[in-house]
């Protein structure tokens, strides 16, 4: 039966996990996946998730099934966590799915059922797994300009021009901070003028938010999808707490459907129940039960923001330290790019075969498209790496 099945390469991204353990030297650097780690190269369990995992241990009662749509309270929560009110709440659905990821094959599933031809614009470049999770769910995708290799900076004319010519219904797949892979994102101004031409074109703009909290705190971050949501009358946002909760195994995510109206919310409510359904049935609950707890309590609420904010800042700091670091060993190369960006990750701005050289010649893992996961970096590894790079330069 599978006789006529190729083995496939392994995922661009997770492939380098296997890869970077396999690796036995002892100065080898993790650069590759976007998870955070500590300046002990540490990934823990927030102590705040500790605490609610605690607490459920000690009042859950049940391991019943919760339903296609996840908890209520849960829900609610991740929602007003999004949107703060904007968009009509009468419009609105929200259902807890697996992950970010999850939130996205749902979302596709809905946007086929609506119009099985539904064309999705996506940045040029994007998260490596969007155009596989999304084309391969069956949506047609196209590349709209978004990040200028050279000068490292966004390509906002050329992407408003090419969403200008984008047709009405068409959807935008926006990512709302932290955009992985360049970490560049638009100004406010700037995501003011791709909203104007959102509205004017009448595109469905559809908000990847898998990086809450890591760019510039939970509100700012939030920006695009407040500001849209007062303004069209159809928008998707898909969102993580794999990396602003650090629950990335346990699968926690929302999709939430913002609609012309009430009848519809109540129509695509229906639509997404039975896709869920015949996919996973229903979301895990541990994960979700945790954030749930937390965001419904406001203690423990505060104490997540003290220790997203401890993520956002050593991320911070520690693309200030390689900045600093290759400016002494690569005077002649520009990197302030390093610094304009935000959350986990940018490009480092070299070539394949440089990536290439950095992992078999100096244990440093990098996606092959020379993004890097600033959370790898430390100041015990930082003169290491910065000295590995300028060698491969
Ligand atoms: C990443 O981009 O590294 C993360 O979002 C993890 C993943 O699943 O690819």
């Amino acid at each position: 039966m599978f006789e006529g099945l190729k083995t496939l390469p392994a995922d661009a991204i997770l492939g380098l996990i296997a890869e970077y353990k396999r690796d036995t030297r002892v100065n080898k650097i993790d650069l590759g996946v976007g998870v955070y780690r500590t300046a002990a190269g540490e990934t823990p369990v927030l102590d705040v998730v500790k605490k609610a995992e605690q607490r459920l241990v000690d009042t859950q009662d049940s391991k019943a099934y919760i339903g296609t749509a996840g908890e209520p309270g849960f829900n609610a929560a991740m929602q007003t966590l999004a949107f703060a009110g904007h968009g009509d709440a009468d419009r609105l659905v929200s259902i807890q799915t697996p992950g970010g990821s999850g939130s996205l094959r749902v979302a596709a599933g809905l946007l086929l059922r609506a119009n099985e031809d539904t064309r999705v614009w996506v940045s040029d470049p994007t998260w490596a797994n969007h155009v596989p999770l999304l084309g391969g769910a069956g949506l047609t995708l196209q590349p709209y300009p978004y990040y200028d290799t050279q000068q490292h900076i966004i390509r906002i004319d050329e992407m408003l021009e090419t969403l200008r010519t984008a047709s009405p219904g068409d959807v935008v797949l926006l990512h709302a901070c932290c955009h992985n892979p360049s970490g560049l994102d638009p100004s406010e101004e700037q995501w003011r003028a791709i909203s104007e031409v959102i509205v004017e074109r009448e595109l469905v703009p559809f908000v990847d938010m898998a990086y809450q909290g890591f760019a510039h705190g939970l509100d700012e971050d939030a920006f695009v999808i407040r500001h849209l949501a007062d303004k069209v009358p159809t928008m998707l946002v898909s969102a993580s707490c794999s990396k602003n909760f650090g629950l990335y195994r346990d699968r926690v995510g929302t999709l939430s459907v913002l609609c012309p109206d009430s009848k519809t919310r109540d129509v695509v409510a229906s639509q997404l129940s039975n896709i869920v359904r015949t996919i996973y049935s229903v979301p895990p609950d541990h994960g979700a039960a945790v954030v749930s707890t937390i965001l419904n309590d406001d203690k423990l609420t505060a104490q997540w923001h003290v220790e997203l904010a401890e993520m956002r800042d050593r991320l911070r700091g520690m693309r200030v330290l390689l900045n600093d670091a290759l400016g002494k060993v690569a005077p002649d190369h520009d990197f302030s790019h390093l610094v304009r960006a935000t959350g986990m990750f940018c490009f480092l701005g070299v070539s394949e075969d440089q990536v290439n050289r950095l992992k078999k010649d100096y244990g440093i893992y990098i996606v092959g498209s020379s993004r890097i996961n600033v959370a790898g970096i430390t100041p015990d590894n930082v003169d290491y790496l910065a000295e590995s790079i300028a060698a491969v330069l």
